[in-house]
Protein backbone atom coordinates (compact mmCIF):
# COMPACT_ATOMS: atom_id res chain seq x y z
CA UNK A 1 0.00 0.00 0.00
CA UNK A 2 1.28 3.47 -1.16
CA UNK A 3 1.03 6.90 0.53
CA UNK A 4 -1.82 8.18 0.35
CA UNK A 5 -3.64 11.42 -1.78
CA UNK A 6 -4.28 14.22 -0.22
CA UNK A 7 -7.72 15.40 0.89
CA UNK A 8 -8.94 18.57 1.98
CA UNK A 9 -11.17 19.45 4.29
CA UNK A 10 -13.04 22.55 5.47
CA UNK A 11 -14.78 22.80 9.05
CA UNK A 12 -17.21 25.82 10.31
CA UNK A 13 -16.51 27.90 13.47
CA UNK A 14 -19.65 26.61 16.00
CA UNK A 15 -20.59 28.67 19.29
CA UNK A 16 -21.91 26.35 22.13
CA UNK A 17 -24.51 26.78 24.83
CA UNK A 18 -26.64 29.37 23.07
CA UNK A 19 -27.75 30.95 26.52
CA UNK A 20 -29.31 27.94 28.44
CA UNK A 21 -28.28 24.96 26.52
CA UNK A 22 -24.99 24.12 28.51
CA UNK A 23 -22.91 21.49 27.04
CA UNK A 24 -25.61 21.08 25.02
CA UNK A 25 -27.10 23.39 22.18
CA UNK A 26 -24.35 24.83 19.64
CA UNK A 27 -25.34 26.35 15.85
CA UNK A 28 -22.67 26.09 13.35
CA UNK A 29 -22.00 29.88 11.62
CA UNK A 30 -20.06 30.85 8.19
CA UNK A 31 -16.00 31.48 9.71
CA UNK A 32 -14.16 28.41 8.38
CA UNK A 33 -10.63 26.81 9.07
CA UNK A 34 -8.91 24.95 6.10
CA UNK A 35 -7.34 21.81 6.26
CA UNK A 36 -5.23 19.05 4.17
CA UNK A 37 -3.96 15.56 5.22
CA UNK A 38 -1.86 13.07 3.55
CA UNK A 39 -0.94 10.07 5.25
CA UNK A 40 2.16 8.21 4.60
CA UNK A 41 3.99 4.78 5.62
CA UNK A 42 6.59 6.20 6.91
CA UNK A 43 7.21 7.97 10.35
CA UNK A 44 7.47 11.48 10.55
CA UNK A 45 4.93 14.34 10.70
CA UNK A 46 5.72 17.33 8.53
CA UNK A 47 3.17 20.86 9.38
CA UNK A 48 2.60 23.80 7.62
CA UNK A 49 0.42 25.94 9.72
CA UNK A 50 -0.97 29.67 9.19
CA UNK A 51 -3.27 32.05 9.85
CA UNK A 52 -4.42 32.70 13.88
CA UNK A 53 -2.22 31.53 16.32
CA UNK A 54 -0.13 29.51 14.08
CA UNK A 55 2.90 29.89 16.53
CA UNK A 56 0.81 28.33 19.42
CA UNK A 57 -0.25 25.13 17.67
CA UNK A 58 2.20 21.82 18.34
CA UNK A 59 3.73 20.72 15.15
CA UNK A 60 4.11 16.80 16.61
CA UNK A 61 2.67 14.09 17.76
CA UNK A 62 0.19 16.38 20.07
CA UNK A 63 -0.89 18.33 17.11
CA UNK A 64 -5.00 17.92 17.70
CA UNK A 65 -5.32 17.02 13.84
CA UNK A 66 -3.38 14.25 14.28
CA UNK A 67 -4.30 13.14 17.55
CA UNK A 68 -7.58 12.94 15.98
CA UNK A 69 -6.51 11.13 12.23
CA UNK A 70 -4.58 8.80 14.34
CA UNK A 71 -7.97 8.13 17.15
CA UNK A 72 -9.94 6.52 14.13
CA UNK A 73 -7.05 5.30 12.05
CA UNK A 74 -5.84 3.13 15.23
CA UNK A 75 -9.78 1.76 15.18
CA UNK A 76 -9.05 0.04 11.51
CA UNK A 77 -6.18 -2.20 10.17
CA UNK A 78 -4.75 1.29 8.85
CA UNK A 79 -3.81 2.01 11.55
CA UNK A 80 -0.53 -0.46 11.66
CA UNK A 81 0.05 0.90 7.93
CA UNK A 82 -0.12 4.85 7.99
CA UNK A 83 2.42 6.10 10.72
CA UNK A 84 3.45 9.41 9.65
CA UNK A 85 1.67 12.67 7.86
CA UNK A 86 1.54 15.84 6.22
CA UNK A 87 -0.72 18.29 7.39
CA UNK A 88 -1.39 22.03 6.64
CA UNK A 89 -4.08 23.90 8.56
CA UNK A 90 -5.65 27.44 7.86
CA UNK A 91 -6.96 29.42 10.46
CA UNK A 92 -9.39 31.85 10.26
CA UNK A 93 -11.38 30.53 13.18
CA UNK A 94 -9.29 32.40 16.13
CA UNK A 95 -7.45 30.03 18.97
CA UNK A 96 -9.52 30.07 22.48
CA UNK A 97 -12.20 32.38 22.22
CA UNK A 98 -15.43 30.18 22.35
CA UNK A 99 -15.45 29.48 18.89
CA UNK A 100 -14.67 26.07 18.87
CA UNK A 101 -11.28 26.58 16.80
CA UNK A 102 -10.04 22.84 18.62
CA UNK A 103 -13.26 21.29 17.40
CA UNK A 104 -12.65 22.52 13.60
CA UNK A 105 -8.84 20.47 14.28
CA UNK A 106 -10.96 17.64 15.83
CA UNK A 107 -12.97 17.30 13.36
CA UNK A 108 -10.33 17.75 10.13
CA UNK A 109 -8.76 15.07 11.50
CA UNK A 110 -11.36 12.24 11.80
CA UNK A 111 -13.00 13.67 8.19
CA UNK A 112 -9.90 13.74 6.75
CA UNK A 113 -8.53 10.33 7.97
CA UNK A 114 -11.64 8.35 7.21
CA UNK A 115 -11.85 9.79 4.14
CA UNK A 116 -8.10 8.83 3.24
CA UNK A 117 -9.22 5.15 4.41
CA UNK A 118 -12.67 4.98 2.00
CA UNK A 119 -15.38 6.22 4.16
CA UNK A 120 -15.35 3.10 7.05
CA UNK A 121 -17.33 5.56 9.54
CA UNK A 122 -20.49 7.43 9.41
CA UNK A 123 -20.66 10.83 10.46
CA UNK A 124 -22.52 9.51 13.60
CA UNK A 125 -19.08 7.05 14.38
CA UNK A 126 -17.32 10.47 13.90
CA UNK A 127 -19.23 12.03 15.76
CA UNK A 128 -18.85 9.57 18.98
CA UNK A 129 -15.02 9.88 18.24
CA UNK A 130 -15.30 13.59 18.37
CA UNK A 131 -17.24 13.63 21.81
CA UNK A 132 -15.03 11.34 23.17
CA UNK A 133 -11.62 13.36 22.41
CA UNK A 134 -13.41 16.76 23.33
CA UNK A 135 -15.49 16.12 26.45
CA UNK A 136 -18.45 17.35 25.22
CA UNK A 137 -20.72 17.44 22.18
CA UNK A 138 -21.66 20.89 21.43
CA UNK A 139 -19.13 22.24 19.26
CA UNK A 140 -18.34 19.14 17.64
CA UNK A 141 -21.98 18.34 16.66
CA UNK A 142 -22.58 21.67 14.47
CA UNK A 143 -19.57 21.22 13.17
CA UNK A 144 -20.53 18.12 11.76
CA UNK A 145 -24.03 18.72 10.41
CA UNK A 146 -24.12 22.38 10.18
CA UNK A 147 -27.00 24.28 11.54
CA UNK A 148 -28.50 24.18 15.09
CA UNK A 149 -27.34 21.03 16.60
CA UNK A 150 -29.19 19.72 20.23
CA UNK A 151 -27.34 16.95 22.09
CA UNK A 152 -27.97 14.33 24.23
CA UNK A 153 -24.85 12.17 25.87
CA UNK A 154 -26.23 8.81 27.71
CA UNK A 155 -23.49 6.23 29.22
CA UNK A 156 -20.74 8.40 26.55
CA UNK A 157 -22.89 7.79 23.70
CA UNK A 158 -24.36 10.81 21.99
CA UNK A 159 -27.57 11.56 20.40
CA UNK A 160 -27.76 14.43 18.05
CA UNK A 161 -30.79 16.40 16.66
CA UNK A 162 -29.34 18.47 14.44
CA UNK A 163 -31.98 21.14 11.97
CA UNK A 164 -32.16 24.24 10.02
CA UNK A 165 -34.19 26.62 12.29
CA UNK A 166 -37.27 28.65 10.88
CA UNK A 167 -36.26 31.84 11.96
CA UNK A 168 -33.61 33.83 9.72
CA UNK A 169 -30.62 34.89 11.37
CA UNK A 170 -28.05 37.22 11.26
CA UNK A 171 -25.35 36.83 14.36
CA UNK A 172 -22.57 39.07 15.54
CA UNK A 173 -19.91 37.60 16.93
CA UNK A 174 -17.63 40.57 18.87
CA UNK A 175 -14.39 38.72 19.31
CA UNK A 176 -12.26 40.36 22.32
CA UNK A 177 -8.38 40.50 22.05
CA UNK A 178 -7.65 37.82 24.57
CA UNK A 179 -8.05 34.54 25.32
CA UNK A 180 -9.67 32.45 27.67
CA UNK A 181 -9.23 29.27 27.89
CA UNK A 182 -12.38 26.43 28.85
CA UNK A 183 -11.00 24.54 31.36
CA UNK A 184 -10.24 28.36 33.29
CA UNK A 185 -13.94 28.80 32.46
CA UNK A 186 -14.89 25.92 33.36
CA UNK A 187 -12.97 26.24 36.96
CA UNK A 188 -15.12 29.01 37.90
CA UNK A 189 -18.42 27.06 37.89
CA UNK A 190 -19.89 25.68 41.09
CA UNK A 191 -20.63 21.82 40.61
CA UNK A 192 -24.52 21.49 41.99
CA UNK A 193 -27.15 24.24 40.87
CA UNK A 194 -30.38 25.45 42.33
CA UNK A 195 -33.53 23.45 41.43
CA UNK A 196 -34.58 27.38 40.66
CA UNK A 197 -31.67 27.78 38.17
CA UNK A 198 -32.33 24.51 36.41
CA UNK A 199 -35.76 25.59 36.28
CA UNK A 200 -34.73 28.66 34.87
CA UNK A 201 -32.19 26.89 32.37
CA UNK A 202 -34.97 24.33 31.06
CA UNK A 203 -37.39 26.63 30.73
CA UNK A 204 -35.69 28.83 28.13
CA UNK A 205 -33.65 25.60 26.35
CA UNK A 206 -36.50 24.25 25.65
CA UNK A 207 -38.75 27.16 24.47
CA UNK A 208 -35.57 28.25 22.30
CA UNK A 209 -35.69 25.04 20.38
CA UNK A 210 -39.50 25.92 19.91
CA UNK A 211 -38.99 29.64 19.25
CA UNK A 212 -36.27 28.53 16.15
CA UNK A 213 -38.70 25.52 15.27
CA UNK A 214 -41.31 27.70 14.18
CA UNK A 215 -39.93 30.62 13.62
CA UNK A 216 -41.38 32.66 16.27
CA UNK A 217 -38.57 35.65 17.41
CA UNK A 218 -40.54 36.73 20.52
CA UNK A 219 -39.85 33.10 22.34
CA UNK A 220 -36.50 33.23 21.00
CA UNK A 221 -35.91 36.55 22.35
CA UNK A 222 -37.03 35.41 26.07
CA UNK A 223 -35.15 31.99 25.82
CA UNK A 224 -31.70 33.81 25.50
CA UNK A 225 -30.97 33.91 29.23
CA UNK A 226 -29.15 32.04 31.34
CA UNK A 227 -28.59 31.23 35.37
CA UNK A 228 -25.86 28.41 35.63
CA UNK A 229 -22.86 29.96 33.58
CA UNK A 230 -23.14 32.81 32.34
CA UNK A 231 -23.50 34.74 35.79
CA UNK A 232 -20.51 32.98 37.17
CA UNK A 233 -17.70 33.75 34.37
CA UNK A 234 -18.99 37.11 34.05
CA UNK A 235 -15.82 38.31 35.89
CA UNK A 236 -13.61 36.79 33.39
CA UNK A 237 -15.08 38.79 30.14
CA UNK A 238 -14.99 42.77 31.30
CA UNK A 239 -17.50 44.83 29.85
CA UNK A 240 -19.95 41.56 29.24
CA UNK A 241 -23.24 43.02 30.45
CA UNK A 242 -22.86 46.53 28.72
CA UNK A 243 -22.00 44.83 25.25
CA UNK A 244 -24.84 41.98 25.90
CA UNK A 245 -27.04 45.69 26.93
CA UNK A 246 -25.51 47.76 23.73
CA UNK A 247 -26.47 44.81 21.35
CA UNK A 248 -29.92 44.57 22.48
CA UNK A 249 -30.74 48.53 22.23
CA UNK A 250 -29.82 48.33 18.84
CA UNK A 251 -32.05 45.96 17.63
CA UNK A 252 -30.38 42.45 18.69
CA UNK A 253 -33.47 39.63 19.29
CA UNK A 254 -30.66 38.87 22.21
CA UNK A 255 -26.50 37.95 22.88
CA UNK A 256 -24.87 35.44 24.99
CA UNK A 257 -21.95 34.32 26.02
CA UNK A 258 -20.07 31.93 22.73
CA UNK A 259 -19.00 28.90 24.27
CA UNK A 260 -16.91 29.41 27.29
CA UNK A 261 -15.90 32.81 25.66
CA UNK A 262 -14.82 35.43 25.69
CA UNK A 263 -16.67 36.04 22.37
CA UNK A 264 -20.00 37.13 22.75
CA UNK A 265 -22.29 36.62 20.11
CA UNK A 266 -25.52 38.79 19.36
CA UNK A 267 -28.69 37.52 17.64
CA UNK A 268 -30.64 39.36 15.27
CA UNK A 269 -33.73 38.79 12.46
CA UNK A 270 -32.39 38.50 8.97
CA UNK A 271 -35.03 41.00 7.37
CA UNK A 272 -34.31 43.79 10.21
CA UNK A 273 -30.52 44.38 8.55
CA UNK A 274 -29.46 45.85 11.63
CA UNK A 275 -26.01 43.38 12.15
CA UNK A 276 -23.67 46.07 10.92
CA UNK A 277 -24.86 48.86 13.19
CA UNK A 278 -25.25 45.88 16.33
CA UNK A 279 -21.64 44.92 15.81
CA UNK A 280 -19.91 48.77 15.80
CA UNK A 281 -22.34 49.09 19.64
CA UNK A 282 -20.75 45.80 21.10
CA UNK A 283 -17.26 46.42 20.03
CA UNK A 284 -17.53 50.36 21.41
CA UNK A 285 -18.78 48.86 24.57
CA UNK A 286 -16.07 46.26 24.95
CA UNK A 287 -14.01 49.83 23.85
CA UNK A 288 -15.65 51.58 27.25
CA UNK A 289 -14.54 48.25 29.04
CA UNK A 290 -10.64 48.99 28.33
CA UNK A 291 -11.15 45.73 25.96
CA UNK A 292 -10.15 46.08 22.31
CA UNK A 293 -12.56 43.54 20.35
CA UNK A 294 -13.29 43.01 16.70
CA UNK A 295 -17.25 42.41 15.40
CA UNK A 296 -17.80 39.37 12.72
CA UNK A 297 -21.23 39.34 11.20
CA UNK A 298 -22.05 36.14 10.41
CA UNK A 299 -24.82 33.72 8.96
CA UNK A 300 -25.64 29.84 9.92
CA UNK A 301 -23.35 27.39 8.39
CA UNK A 302 -26.00 24.76 6.90
CA UNK A 303 -23.53 22.19 5.70
CA UNK A 304 -21.08 21.33 8.40
CA UNK A 305 -17.67 20.09 7.92
CA UNK A 306 -17.04 19.57 4.19
CA UNK A 307 -14.29 17.26 2.66
CA UNK A 308 -12.62 17.33 -0.82
CA UNK A 309 -9.57 16.28 -2.97
N1 LIG B 1 -20.00 24.16 26.69
C1 LIG B 1 -18.64 24.35 27.11
C2 LIG B 1 -18.56 25.38 28.19
C3 LIG B 1 -17.70 24.83 26.09
O1 LIG B 1 -19.34 26.32 28.16
O2 LIG B 1 -17.70 25.24 29.04
C4 LIG B 1 -17.97 24.75 24.72
O3 LIG B 1 -16.90 25.31 23.99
Amino acid sequence: MADTKTVRVKVPATSANCGPGFDCLGFACTMYNEFSLALTEKEGLNFTITGDGAQNIPQDEYNIVWRSARYLLDRTRYGAIYKGGVITMHNNVPLSRGLGSSATAIIAGLEAANALIGNEFSRRDILQFANRIEGHPDNVAPAIFGGFTSSVVYRGRVQTFAFLPKLRLKFVAAIPDFTLPTRVAREVLPDKVTREDAIFNISRASMLIAALMSGNPFYFRNSLYDAIHEPYRMSLVPGMQDVFYAAKKNGALGATLSGAGPTLMAYTLERDHIAESVADAMVDAFEKNGVKAAAHVLSLDTRGAYVYS
